[in-house]
Parts: structure tokens; sequence; C-alpha cells
């Protein structure tokens, strides 16, 4: 591994921007009634495996006003690997990871986007969708990582290490993004650090993507104390007792995980990755190191594997539902927009790595 210099965290510790008013939230203008169930049936087989009858009673209501929502505003939903089943597999339109939803955020054809996930992808969306209304169904849907550093802290680096190239994970604002000269995802931090041609670089905010990066290049890395607080609290310690308990076990993990568990683990990937490694090796029993509801949208394409589940929730990821999605394109609500001024540079460092992954 190569010299690994940490800086001071940042002071900033708020999450996202507070929503200012929200209108009461109203009941599904649907009832769940016998011919509501068998019309909706054929979403319901997509999720039966992990959805129990009981809350499918809950959920198809909304589902089918959200998909009629949709075609009335013109709208797709990008949702995240972290949304739960019924909004993942019934009501999403485009599904993945953070370097998929910017892709396919930067295709689509549609008046309308509609966020599933959180703050930093909504900005994402809106950075390459100008002209698009780009909604998000609860403001406050923040990121530990995204609120450990602000432009400020960046300006500071690039004073502290000059002619250093920035990258930035995208999980960070837009004002982040723009003082730095390219983002990157879990899936291709690798390959973007390599692509600056430099001997050193800086990788910021996530102290743990970091150090795996710096694991698998040769390029030295210096990086921010910045974490996920979801995968921050996975131990080493922890996996060790699942490979006591079953040997035959796999254990899968995503780089935002410290070294220890990493080290612990069968494979380290992005979300995307870590889905397709197990619809690929099918294994009798896997842990999935990772925010909780992955496993269950896996579970519901997978059910002859057995997931192991350390259930760490993303409270951010968590604020988004069915009834926030259904009176955003009901309400349009909450519309994200971003400075035109930092847009201007934030984009130019998001298409730069969408360029380099094409
Ligand atoms: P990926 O989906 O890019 O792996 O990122 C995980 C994450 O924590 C997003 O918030
Ligand atoms: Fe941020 Fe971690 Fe939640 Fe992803 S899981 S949104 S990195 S706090």
């Amino acid at each position: 591994m190569n010299l690994y210099t940490a800086v001071p965290r940042s002071d900033v510790t708020t999450a996202s921007p507070v929503l200012a008013s929200v209108p009461a939230r109203t009941p599904s203008k649907y009832v769940f009634t016998p011919a509501l169930a068998r019309e909706m049936e054929p979403i319901y087989e997509r999720v039966k495996n992990v959805v129990t009858p009981m809350e499918w009673m809950q959920y198809a209501p909304l589902v089918k006003e959200i998909n009629e929502l949709k075609k009335e505003r013109n709208a797709v939903i990008l949702a995240h690997n972290y949304m739960t089943p019924e909004i993942f597999h019934c009501v999403g339109d485009i599904r993945g990871d953070s370097l998929q939803l910017a892709k396919e955020a930067a295709r689509v054809d549609a008046d309308v986007i509609v966020q599933a996930g959180v703050h930093f992808m909504a900005e994402t969306s809106k950075l390459l969708n100008p002209d698009k209304t780009i909604l998000i169904p609860d403001m406050a849907a923040g990121c530990s990582l995204a609120s450990s550093i602000t432009a400020e802290d960046v300006r500071m680096l690039r004073d502290a290490y000059p002619g250093v190239p920035i990258v930035t994970y995208v999980n960070t604002s837009a004002a982040v993004k723009a003082e730095c000269d390219i983002t990157c995802t879990s899936s291709n931090a690798v390959k973007v650090v390599e692509s600056m041609g430099a001997p050193r670089v800086l990788l910021i905010p996530d102290q743990y993507l970091a150090k795996y990066v710096a694991t698998q290049t040769k390029v030295e890395i210096i990086t921010w104390a910045g974490a996920c607080e979801v995968h921050e609290r996975f131990t080493g310690a922890e996996l060790d007792a699942y490979r006591v308990s079953d040997p035959g076990i796999k254990i899968i993990a995503h780089p935002e995980c410290p070294p220890d568990v990493i080290a612990a683990s069968d494979f380290t990937g992005s979300t995307a990755a870590m889905i397709n490694w197990v619809k690929d090796n099918r294994p009798k029993k896997v842990v999935l190191v990772t925010e909780c509801s992955m496993a269950s949208n896996v579970a519901a394409e997978t059910p002859d594997v057995e997931f192991v589940r350390p259930c760490n929730l993303c409270p951010h990821m968590k604020r988004i539902s069915l009834e926030k999605i259904r009176d955003s394109l009901l309400y349009l609500q909450h519309e994200v927009h971003v400075d035109p001024e930092v847009a201007v540079r934030a984009r130019r460092a998001v298409e730069r790595m969408v360029n380099l992954t094409n």
C-alpha cells in the first residue's frame, strides 16, 4: 500500500438542506380491493419473496397511483440499490448504483426525474439535466460523507497540495464537486485515480474508500477523514464470527467499509458489483456487508440464496417512502436546484467521469 495521509475532519456535521414546508400527507386515492389485488398481481410477483401479503395491502394502492402519476407527469423514477423492495422493484424505472444512476440520468427522456435516493444523487441528476425538473421526495435525505466536507475545505486542500489532482467521490455536494477535477464512484475509483496520470492524488472525502483504492494502485493517495455512517459500523470481528458459525459462508463488502472488514471479505465492490457477484456465483449463504435493504432487493430475485443480514440501515435513504414519492409526483415537490455558476464547474467534474467510463 502507498503512503496514506489523513487530513483533519471538517467541523461541518449537519446533513442536507432542511425542508421549509411540507403539505400534509394524504392517503392513496385507491383502496385495496380484490379487483385491485388482481390487477396488481404481476407487480406483486416481483417482490412476493420479500414483501408479505399484509404489507402489500398497504403498498399496492400507492404503487398503482405512482405508476399512473408517472405517465401523467412524463416522469421517471431513478431508484438506488438501497431503496426498499416496494420502491426498487415496483415503481423504480431505472435502478442501480451511483454510477449507473448518474449515467442513466444523462440519457433520460422525461420532463420530470424523481430521485429515489439521497440529495447528492438528485443534485447529480440536475447537473446532467439542467432543463428538467428534478424532484427528491424528502429534502432532508442527506449523507454523512457529503456533510463531512465543504467547498472551502477543498480550496484549503488545493492550497496545501499544489498541483495534486483532486478526485471527489460522488457522495458530495455540487459545491464540493465544483472545486474538484473529477468525480468517481465506488465502481470506478481506481480507474479515475489512475486516469489523472499523477504520482499523487487527493481522493476525498471517504477515508475508507481511499484506503481501499490505495491497495489497488501504485498512485499515492491522500484523503480526508470522512466516513459513511452505515459502513463504518461494521467490524472485522463481526465477520469472523459469521465465518465461525458457518465456514462455507460468503462475505462480500462495499469499499466504504473499514480495512479490517474488507480484509475479512471474499469480494469487495460497488453495490452493483456486489449484486452481480451474488447473481453470478449463487452462493448458498451470503452476507452483504452494506446497507440492509439491498439484501432484500437481491433476495427478491434470488430465492435460492440465503442472506444473513447484519441490518445497518441508512437513515437518509430510509426517509424515502412510497407515500413521499406519490406526494412528490402529485405536488411536484421538492425541486432540486443548483446555483448555475456552481453547476457549470460541478458538471464538468461529473461529465469527465462519465466520459471516462463510457
Ligand atoms: P454505490 O451504489 O455507488 O456503490 O454507492 C453506495 C452508497 O453508499 C451510495 O450512497
Ligand atoms: Fe451516505 Fe452511507 Fe447513506 Fe450512502 S449509505 S447515503 S454513503 S450515509
